[in-house]
This record gives C-alpha cells, sequence and structure tokens, in this order.
C-alpha cells in the first residue's frame, strides 16, 4: 500500500455541521469487555478507524467472531478460548493491554506482551499491575511478556490508585465485577469513556456504582452471571473538540452533534475565554468568533480537567491569539513534538520542561509537516486550513488510527484538503 499524504489549500474557513463518531477511547474497552458475556454483544456507534481494526484482531486472534454492518459491531466471544496477546498486536496498538483485566476475569490468567516506551512519554502499566494485584493476581514476565495467574482466586479488595489512570482504572473494572466480593477503586478516573464502560458492564450483568465520580463501587457477581448485551457508545469528545478548534480558528460557525457538551466542559470554558461564542444543546454544540483569538493558559489534567488530548488542538489556537499563552503538559511526559511542527508552519513557541510558551503570531504559513501522533496530525490539517498556501501533511496513519474520514468530513465543512499518494 503506498503511503499517502493530505494536502491542504489554505486561507479557509470552517462553516456548517459535523456528526461526531463514535469515542474511539470508549469503542476499544467495549469490545475487550465483551470478553465477559460469553455469546454475542452488540456495540452501536463503533468509529471506524485503525486503533478499531487492531483490536478486532486482538479479538480474533482470541477466538472471537467480530463483525461489522456499518457502525454496529458484533463480538460474538462464546469460543473464545486462548487468553494470549503477542507483542506484534501490542505494539501496533497500546490499548490491546485493555484485554487483561477481561481475559484474567473469564480466565483467571492472561498473557499479554508488554507495551513499550510510547512517543508521548514513558506510560508505564505499574498501576495496572498494582491494582489487579491487589484483587487477588499474580504477575510474571518470561521474556518481554506478562503472565498473570489467580492461584487463588479473585476477591475484591479497596484500592486508591496513585494516580486517575484511565487504564488502570478499566483494566481493574473488568476483573472486579466478577472477583469474590467487593471491591472500591479510590481515587478512580472520571473519564466520560470510563462510565460508558461502567454502564456496559452493568448491562452484561455487573453491579457497579459510583462511576463518573472518583469512587467506583463494584459487587462482584459469578462469571456465570455475566451476559452478552447490546450498547451504544458515546460520542467522541476528542474528535469533537477538534472539530470545534476547526471553528474557533477559521471563525466559523461549526456545530458538531452527536456529543454530551458535559464531556467537554473544561474545553468549553477555554474557547469561551480565548474569545469564542459556544452554544450548546442537549446533544450538540455550536463554537463561531467574530473577533481576535485571546492568549489563555490551560494545563491538562485527569478529567473534569483539561484533556491532554485536545492540548495540541489548543496549541494551534494559542499560535494565532494576540498575546502570551502558557499550556502545561501534566498528563504526559513529552506530549509536546508538535510544537517543532508547528513551528515549521511560524508559530512562536518556547518550551521549558513541560511548560510551553506560545507568543501569538499573525498568521501561520503552510509547509511540509509529519504529524507525530493522532492528535498531532489532525491539528496539522486544521493549521494547514488557516495557513497561507499549501501545506502537505505526512505521516497520516497516525490520524487514520483515531478520525473517522477526517478528509470528508473536513471537506462538507468547506475545506480544500485531499489524500493523495506521496
Ligand atoms: C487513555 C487514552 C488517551 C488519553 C489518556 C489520558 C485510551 C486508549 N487512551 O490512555 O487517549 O490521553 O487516557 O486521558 O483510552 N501511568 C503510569 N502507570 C500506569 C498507568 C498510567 O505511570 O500504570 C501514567 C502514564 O504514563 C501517563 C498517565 O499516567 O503519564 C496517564 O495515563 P492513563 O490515564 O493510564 O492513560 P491511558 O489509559 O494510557
Amino acid at each position: 500500500m503506498s503511503k499517502e499524504v493530505i494536502v491542504v489549500r489554505g486561507n479557509n474557513t470552517l462553516a456548517g455541521e459535523v456528526q461526531a463518531s463514535g469515542a474511539k477511547n470508549s469503542a476499544l474497552k467495549l469490545m475487550a469487555a465483551a470478553l465477559l458475556g460469553q455469546g454475542a454483544s452488540v456495540i452501536r456507534n463503533v468509529p471506524d478507524i485503525s486503533d478499531i481494526a487492531v483490536m478486532s484482531e486482538v479479538l480474533q486472534r482470541l477466538g472471537a467472531v467480530v463483525d461489522r454492518d456499518g457502525h454496529a459491531m458484533s463480538v460474538d466471544t462464546s469460543n473464545v478460548d486462548k487468553f494470549d496477546t503477542p507483542y506484534e498486536l501490542v505494539s501496533k496498538m497500546r490499548a490491546s493491554i485493555s484485554v487483561l483485566g477481561p481475559l484474567i476475569g473469564r480466565f483467571g490468567k492472561a498473557m499479554v506482551a508488554m507495551p513499550g516506551g510510547c512517543q508521548i512519554g514513558a506510560r508505564k502499566i505499574d498501576m495496572h499491575l498494582v491494582g489487579l494485584e491487589s484483587l487477588g493476581v499474580e504477575f510474571e514476565v518470561d521474556h518481554g511478556t506478562l503472565i498473570a495467574s489467580t492461584p487463588h482466586g479473585l476477591h475484591g479488595a479497596n484500592v486508591t490508585l496513585e494516580f486517575p489512570s484511565v487504564g488502570a482504572t478499566e483494566n481493574m473494572l473488568m476483573a472486579a465485577v466478577v472477583a469474590e466480593g467487593d471491591t472500591v477503586i479510590e481515587n478512580a478516573a472520571r473519564e466520560p469513556e470510563i462510565a460508558d464502560l461502567c454502564e456496559m458492564l452493568n448491562s452484561m450483568g455487573a453491579r457497579i456504582e459510583g462511576h463518573g465520580s472518583s469512587s467506583i463501587r463494584v459487587e462482584g457477581v459469578p462469571l456465570g452471571d455475566m451476559h452478552p448485551c447490546e450498547h451504544t457508545t458515546v460520542g467522541d469528545r476528542v474528535e469533537s473538540g477538534t472539530f470545534l478548534v476547526g471553528g474557533a480558528v477559521t471563525g466559523g460557525p461549526v456545530t458538531v452533534r452527536g456529543i454530551t457538551p458535559d464531556f467537554l466542559r473544561m474545553a468549553i470554558v477555554k474557547l469561551q475565554a480565548m474569545g469564542c461564542d459556544v452554544e450548546c444543546g442537549d446533544d450538540w454544540i455550536t463554537v463561531s468568533r467574530s473577533g481576535p483569538l485571546k492568549p489563555a493558559d490551560i494545563q491538562t489534567l485527569p478529567h473534569p480537567g483539561f484533556p491532554t488530548d485536545l492540548q495540541a488542538q489548543f496549541m494551534l489556537l494559542a499560535s494565532l491569539a494576540d498575546g502570551m499563552s502558557i499550556i502545561t503538559e501534566n498528563v504526559f511526559e513529552n506530549r509536546f513534538m508538535f510544537a517543532a511542527e508547528l513551528m515549521r508552519l511560524g508559530a512562536d513557541i518556547a518550551l521549558e520542561d513541560h511548560h510551553a510558551f506560545i507568543r501569538g503570531v499573525k498568521g501561520l504559513e503552510g509547509a511540509p509537516v509529519s504529524s507525530t501522533d493522532l492528535r498531532a496530525g489532525a491539528t496539522l490539517v486544521l493549521a494547514g486550513i488557516v495557513a497561507d498556501g499549501h501545506t502537505v501533511v505526512h505521516d497520516i496513519h497516525h490520524i487514520d488510527r483515531g478520525y473517522e474520514n477526517y478528509c470528508e468530513k473536513l471537506q462538507a465543512l468547506g475545506a480544500d484538503v485531499e489524500r493523495r499518494a506521496e
């Protein structure tokens, strides 16, 4: 397959309506959760993106039958008889480790390759392991593979996470639902995708309360009480936030439908602080701007704080604001690689440790740039839309990991963007 680039013609405005896809970070875990209910679960509103294809491969390798019909996906786990996920899959997508919790729940054991370091920081899994160990799981590492066993069964426990890690909360939840006794996870992650996962687990027979708060209580049920279910994935707040930034940076108005505005509370506060008008309904958000962009101070934090997955997009806004903005990255180390690409387009950014100091410039100029990760890639396309001249965005396989039909959606908003062979 030849590599592709996205060619963007600039000096453009985005305006109109766009439908949010289902949340990538939810759907991946909902697919893993299906392992706990023997039979065919149906998950709706699943985005058609390459990360979902990798999770389908992970499940198929375990023996599941995965079928897609548009955005509906059936995951039949009746004949799952394997419990290992090899490095070739974990190295393609780190979120493959989300099968660890449900495999332990289903088989009492699992073998999952250790994820390597990741471009956006060390991304350790120590909290996943500490959390699962408190439920009775024992781990060994053999030639890069994590081997989990439960010689004394799975039992409930009270656990306080050191940091509200999304992945650790999810892996613990998917084992705790079938542990003997009750589990309480304190300092649990509060991301909307966690609540979505708990809703699905509850429709499969689990007994979880408090999801959406930092204290989640689980009353363990026997594995045999878990059954398949039908569930609809929540809208993708990061994809939605990306289109809202597209509206904000070009003036808009851009309306995103299929998204719960509350999921984007802090991003909306920052859009308003930066001079945008934002209107919300039950499941839509509209952004527009008539005055200049104002600078802002933004710190990424676990939900409901400002999401790290919108940091690059807001760096683009800040780079065109009237004054100096400061962005502080608190969730991942090393998540400023994007800044160098934005500087190629003329942005004025100084990095110091986990702070970025962004002095707004009058305009950006088109140039060849590379996607350093999926959010950076999507943002570089937006930067190209507002820049003067042509921008060519390379390494767009990153964008395909998390954005369904990104070019088509942008074209419908009036962008002049096109995929081409490199
Ligand atoms: C998920 C999201 C990702 C998002 C992130 C934070 C998916 C597939 N990905 O990633 O898009 O940016 O939440 O909202 O859902 N950490 C440890 N030890 C651990 C676990 C985490 O040190 O055991 C650290 C990580 O290195 C990172 C921070 O905690 O610096 C946050 O990680 P976590 O919340 O676990 O994010 P992910 O689940 O990997």
